[in-house]
């Protein structure tokens, strides 16, 4: 059985005390949600206030972005993934549309994080998603399977289990604009089939993939319905504590 997740990315939004205020908030409304794992993914600057003030909770921290590098070194402004490790994180999001499209991060930089993630002991989120014109043009599986060749590649079956993919497609972001559940699973089982033959049935079948996209407490449940949508990944509405426990509780 794989244990859904429902993660919260907060983006470049919140101070370190309204950081501390969102989680504080959420851990009472999530403290009975046994039933998937909870993330949220603060900036850079809040992350270990919010981690350490949510010590001996079910709800984790992620890093939003991680370098590419294993090793301590001369890298100015960036974060080693071992560092948000080190100040509390368990999960890291790597490779997020925003990072492609506004970072310039092509498929082998988030080969090297997802990697560096792994060594540093992390769980990696990694986001696979294509745009509306190549959706339009008929080439979003394509586009989806050459992220997950080129952004996953020389992973070893161990590795797997500390990966958990996010297909959000870009078109959905931000947008308002959900992906049906129905489209959303017909990618979700794209992306399980190319794990399937690139890896092994077992760790396709083991293999988490959260859909993010204007994920909202009214289309949660329509989602999660689906076979193959393990969790979410959930942006604008993560940043208030109520709606992202509504959704956290879609099971109720
Ligand atoms: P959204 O963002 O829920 O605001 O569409 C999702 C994401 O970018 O992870």
């Amino acid at each position: 059985m794989r244990k859904p997740v429902i993660a919260g990315n907060w983006k470049m939004y919140k101070t370190v005390s309204e950081s501390v205020e969102t989680a504080l908030a959420l851990k009472p409304l999530v403290a009975n949600a046994n039933h998937c794992e909870v993330v949220i993914a603060p900036v850079f600057t809040a992350l270990k206030t919010v981690a350490d003030r949510l010590e001996g909770s079910n709800i984790k921290v992620a890093g939003q972005n991680c370098s590419t590098e294993i090793e301590e070194g001369a890298q100015t402004g960036e974060v080693l993934a071992a560092m948000l490790k080190d100040a509390g994180a368990s999960y890291v999001i790597v490779g997020h549309s925003e990072r492609r499209q506004y970072y310039f991060e092509t498929d082998v930089v988030v080969r090297k994080k997802t990697q560096a993630s792994i060594v540093a002991g992390l769980t990696a989120i990694v986001c696979v998603g294509e745009s509306l014109a190549q959706r339009d043009q008929g080439s979003a599986e394509s586009v989806v399977s050459e992220q997950i060749e080129g952004g996953l590649s020389g992973l070893t079956a161990s590795d797997l289990d500390r990966i958990i993919v996010a297909y959000e497609p870009v078109w959905a972001i931000g947008t308002g604009r959900t992906a049906t559940p129905e489209q959303a699973q017909e990618m979700h089982a794209f992306i399980r089939r190319v794990f399937a033959q690139r890896h092994s049935d077992a760790a396709a079948e083991n293999l988490r993939i959260l859909y993010g996209g204007s994920v909202k407490p009214d289309n949660i449940v329509g989602l999660m319905a689906q076979p193959d949508i393990d969790g979410a990944l959930v942006g604008g509405a993560s940043l208030k504590a109520d709606s992202f426990a509504q959704i956290v509780n879609y099971n109720r």
